[in-house]
């Protein structure tokens, strides 16, 4: 598969850039929090070392083209507020899942909405894609609704997918295809 390379982009509020081993005491910041892990895939972080341990693995995806996260700041900083991520790509397919969480001091303000815009200009522009997923906890109401204005269709209900600290949970698996996301003016 064809390596992802880290990239840098903007427009209004929000900024994406590549992440850097200097980011682990922000990406703890935000993967440490209880509120923000509710709904992810595995338990809050208590050490850098497991941001440095994911920046390693990171790095080692997007040079075989697997993967690719980025960071998202506010456009005049350089604080990393979130990230944004790309996983699970098939070359062949042309088809990706994608990823995202903002620190919890940074929601409700339609941030994700626009890193997410980015985002996806990129994968269905550059990059090529067909076809992006979500696999969302339903119960994450916030994510489906960030989701759903972004134009992604829920497509079905994966009964009992995920066993997170003892917690089973369903997903809510979303997809948008190319030709229903509007070509967005560049910056
Ligand atoms: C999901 C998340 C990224 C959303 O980021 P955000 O910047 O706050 O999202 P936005 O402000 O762009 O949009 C959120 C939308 O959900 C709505 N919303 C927020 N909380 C909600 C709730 N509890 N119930 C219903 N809707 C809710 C907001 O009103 C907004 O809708 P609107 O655009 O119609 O006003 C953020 O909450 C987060 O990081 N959560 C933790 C990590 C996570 O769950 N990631 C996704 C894993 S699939």
């Amino acid at each position: 598969m064809t390596a992802l390379q880290p990239f840098a982009a903007r427009r209004g509020r929000i900024a994406l850039r590549p992440l850097g081993d200097a980011d682990a005491a922000d990406l703890l910041a935000i993967f440490g929090d209880a509120q923000v892990m509710s709904y992810w895939s595995g338990a809050p972080w208590t050490s850098t070392d497991q941001a440095l341990r994911l920046l390693a693995a990171d790095r080692a995806a997007a040079a075989t083209g697997s993967a690719l996260r980025l960071g998202i700041t506010l456009a005049d900083s350089g604080a990393v507020l979130g990230t944004v991520s790309l996983f699970n790509r098939s070359e062949s397919n042309r088809r990706a899942e994608i990823g995202y969480a903002l620190a919890r001091r940074a929601w409700g303000q339609g941030l994700m909405h626009e890193a997410l815009g980015l985002w996806l200009d990129w994968a269905f522009g550059p990059l090529g894609l067909h076809r992006l997923e979500a696999d969302v906890d339903p119960a994450n109401a916030a994510s489906r609704r960030c989701l759903e204005r972004l134009g992604f269709r829920l497509e079905g209900v994966l009964r009992e997918r995920w066993i997170v600290s003892g917690q089973v949970a369903d997903t809510a698996l979303y997809g948008l295809l190319a030709r229903e996301w509007p070509a967005r003016p560049a910056d």
